[in-house]
Order: structure tokens, then C-alpha cells, then sequence
């Protein structure tokens, strides 16, 4: 048996993939486009690993998608692969509908024919597992209740706009052709491998180098964070006992305030990577200019899966943010060479 994962170059992906072969021997055909954020670094410890396939491609690659089905057989898929960042989705677009939206509606029409063809006990056996973000669900404000799976998709940004359209798809393809489907809506990841771009790579990578620190308008803005090897036990718990159909949200009971977070990055590093002047990382911190349309708060109701799957995050806050400070402290390469962008050239390293 084999399963295919989409954007597994990515950061989660390459999370997932590596958890994944780290469980068990089921291999894993993994197709990434290699876009900015797709870093086959990431998976340098699979080299030479026959479990672990890797096909450089667009998803929205309908003949090539068709044949690695046919060829592969996968009993899943696992789709992950999008454009993710908020900020990139509002100075471009046009990525973000092509990828979420049109790519993922090229991947179910392939995923679809496939799946037909497929004998009964294999076809029954089937399932596409659609990796979505809980920011489809819009902005709440403070004493609004958490994001229930029945709480109506109100999307504010290009990135959710085009994520909440990937949903709707998914859940149609379930609906109309019988494909069976799972969803999770999952909060803010954090972790290894995260592309600094993103809140907390960015202000460790940033406070390291002695850049500042930039804090979108108050920092006030709340999220929800799941340590990203959380994300994916609940991926592997939704795909081996999720109901057909159903979307699960993923959350980490973790709701803080942007500035908190900051904050914590800071005291760790002061902790783990004392400056030489005796003086803290919080002095870097600036405020700037807030993001457009900026979702005030986000935060996840995350019983159902707790209570249909038994899922709940193993990781706290607190041990899960000194983990990925620590992994960045660890791993000075692994960020050199994607600030540098030599990450780039370890395809044409690896695979010639
Ligand atoms: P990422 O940006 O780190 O990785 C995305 C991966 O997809 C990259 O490897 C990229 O090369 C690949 N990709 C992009 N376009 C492609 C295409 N057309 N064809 C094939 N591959 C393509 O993203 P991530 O943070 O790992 O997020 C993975 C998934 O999880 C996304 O669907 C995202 O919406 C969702 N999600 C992310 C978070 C988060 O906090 N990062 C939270 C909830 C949900
Ligand atoms: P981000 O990591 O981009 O994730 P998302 O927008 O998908 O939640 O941002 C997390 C929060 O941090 C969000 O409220 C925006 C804020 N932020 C900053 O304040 N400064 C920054 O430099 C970045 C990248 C994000």
C-alpha cells in the first residue's frame, strides 16, 4: 500500500512525511512543485530511503497526476499542497486561485477517475484527506465562542478566500460523485521546518541576526497554536477512523495574543542564546504597519475530534515553542541556506 501526499517539500508536509516513515513502512509518494516555500532539505534524512518517493510536479498537472495514480495506486491521498502565506496572498493573488482553487479541482477530477476504476474493496477503502485552515472561518471578537465545525465559512483574505473554495469542492466531490472525503480545519502550526516568513520563524530568525522584530499594528491579534507534530496525529487519527464527509477542526487549546508570543521567543532566546551585552531580545521588537483586512481573532473548538476520535494535542504551549527555539538554535544551516536560497539548489544536488 502507498499513500500520496501533495506539498510534502513544504512545512507540514515534510513534518507529516517524516512522522509518518518514522510509524511505519507504508511508502509515501510525495508531489510538491518545489515553489519558494517547498525545501527538500527538509527530508534530507530520507535519502536513500526506497519508502519515500519523491516526484517534482504541479498537482494541477492533470497528466502527470493521472499516471503517478495509475502507477503508484495509492489507498490515500493527502493534500497539502498550497500557497499558505497570508501576506504573499494579498500582494498576489493569482497564485493562490490557481493553486488552492484550480489545483485542487484538477487533483479531485484525477483523484475522481481514478477512484472509479478502482475495484469495490479498494474503492470502499479509499480516502482524500484535505489539509484546510481554520482562517476560513473568518475573524471572531473576544467573547465570541470558538470556531465550531458548524460555524459558517466567512473568509477574509485572498489565502482563506481561495482555502474556504478548496473546501467547498472537496465537500462537493463527496457529495455529488461519492468521493470519500475527510476535511481538517487546523489553527496556526509552529515547529521544524517552519519557512521563517511566518510569525515565529521570523522572530527567531530575525532576533538571532539582530533585525527587528516586526509586530503587525498592537499585536493584540489572537491566534491559536498546535506544535505542528500535533497536526499531524490528528491527520493520521482523521485518516484511519474519520467519518466519510465529515470536517474535523484541529486546535490547540493554545489562544494568545501575538505580542505574548513574541514575547516568549524573546525570554527563550534570552534564556538559550544569552546576548553578549546582557540586554534582551524584546528591545528589537517594533511595531509596524498592520496587515489589510487583518482577522482579529481565531480559536478552535477542537472536541469533536476529541470525541469521536480521542485526539488531543500532546504538546503545551510552552513545551512545544522551547522544542521549535531550540530546533532553530540547532539547526543554523538549515536557516543559512534559506535565507541565502541555496535551498534551491539541493534538488540539482540530490537528484543531478
Ligand atoms: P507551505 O507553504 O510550507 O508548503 C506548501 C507546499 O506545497 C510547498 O512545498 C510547495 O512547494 C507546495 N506547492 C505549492 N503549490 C503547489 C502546486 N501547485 N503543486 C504541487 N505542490 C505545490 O505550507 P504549510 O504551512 O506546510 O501548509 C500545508 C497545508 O496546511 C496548506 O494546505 C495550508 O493551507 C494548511 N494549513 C497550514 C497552517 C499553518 O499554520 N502553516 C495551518 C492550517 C492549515
Ligand atoms: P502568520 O504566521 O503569517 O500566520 P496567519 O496570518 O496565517 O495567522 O501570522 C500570525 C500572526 O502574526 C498574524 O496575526 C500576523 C502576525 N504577524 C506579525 O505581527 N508580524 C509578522 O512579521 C508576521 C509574519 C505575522
Amino acid at each position: 500500500m502507498t499513500i500520496l501526499v501533495t506539498g510534502g517539500a513544504g512545512f507540514i508536509g515534510s513534518n507529516f512525511v517524516l512522522d509518518w516513515l518514522a510509524q511505519c513502512d507504508e511508502p509515501v509518494l510525495n508531489l510538491d512543485k518545489l515553489t519558494y516555500a517547498g525545501n527538500l532539505e527538509n527530508l534530507a534524512s530520507l535519502q536513500g530511503d526506497a519508502r519515500h518517493v519523491f516526484v517534482q510536479g504541479d498537482l494541477g498537472d492533470r497528466a502527470l497526476v493521472d499516471a503517478l495514480l495509475a502507477q503508484h495506486r495509492p489507498r490515500a491521498v493527502l493534500h497539502f499542497a498550497a500557497e499558505s502565506h497570508v501576506d504573499r496572498s494579498i500582494h498576489g493573488p493569482e497564485d493562490f486561485i490557481q493553486t488552492n482553487i484550480v489545483g485542487t479541482f484538477r487533483l479531485l477530477e484525477a483523484v475522481r477517475a481514478y477512484w472509479s476504476a478502482l475495484p469495490e474493496a479498494e474503492k470502499t477503502a479509499f480516502r482524500f484527506l484535505h489539509v484546510s485552515t481554520d482562517e476560513v472561518y473568518g475573524t471572531l471578537s473576544k467573547d465570541d465562542p470558538p470556531f465550531a465545525e458548524t460555524k459558517a465559512y466567512e473568509p477574509n483574505s485572498p489565502y482563506s478566500a481561495s482555502k474556504a473554495a478548496s473546501d467547498h469542492l472537496v465537500r462537493a466531490w463527496h457529495h455529488t460523485y461519492g468521493l470519500p472525503v475527510l476535511t481538517t480545519n487546523c489553527s496556526n502550526n509552529y515547529g521544524p521546518y517552519h519557512f521563517p516568513e511566518k510569525l515565529i520563524p521570523l522572530m527567531i530568525v530575525n532576533a538571532l541576526a539582530g533585525k527587528s522584530l516586526p509586530v503587525y499594528g498592537d499585536g493584540l491579534q489572537v491566534r491559536d497554536w498546535l506544535y505542528v507534530k500535533d497536526h499531524c496525529s490528528a491527520i493520521r487519527r482523521v485518516l484511519e477512523a474519520g467519518r466519510l464527509g465529515e470536517t474535523y477542526n484541529v486546535g490547540g487549546w493554545n489562544e494568545k495574543p501575538n505580542i505574548e508570543i513574541v514575547h516568549t521567543v524573546c525570554a527563550l532566546l534570552d534564556e538559550l542564546r544569552p546576548k553578549a551585552d546582557g540586554s534582551s531580545y524584546k528591545a528589537q521588537i517594533t511595531h509596524v504597519q498592520d496587515r489589510p483586512g487583518h482577522d482579529r481573532r481565531y480559536a478552535i473548538d477542537a472536541r469533536k475530534i476529541q470525541r469521536e476520535l480521542g485526539w488531543k494535542p500532546a504538546e503545551t504551549f510552552e513545551t512545544g515553542i522551547r522544542k521549535t527555539v531550540q530546533w532553530y538554535l540547532a539547526h543554523p544551516e538549515w536557516v543559512q541556506h534559506v535565507q541565502s536560497g541555496s535551498y534551491r539548489d539541493w534538488v540539482q544536488k540530490q537528484y543531478g
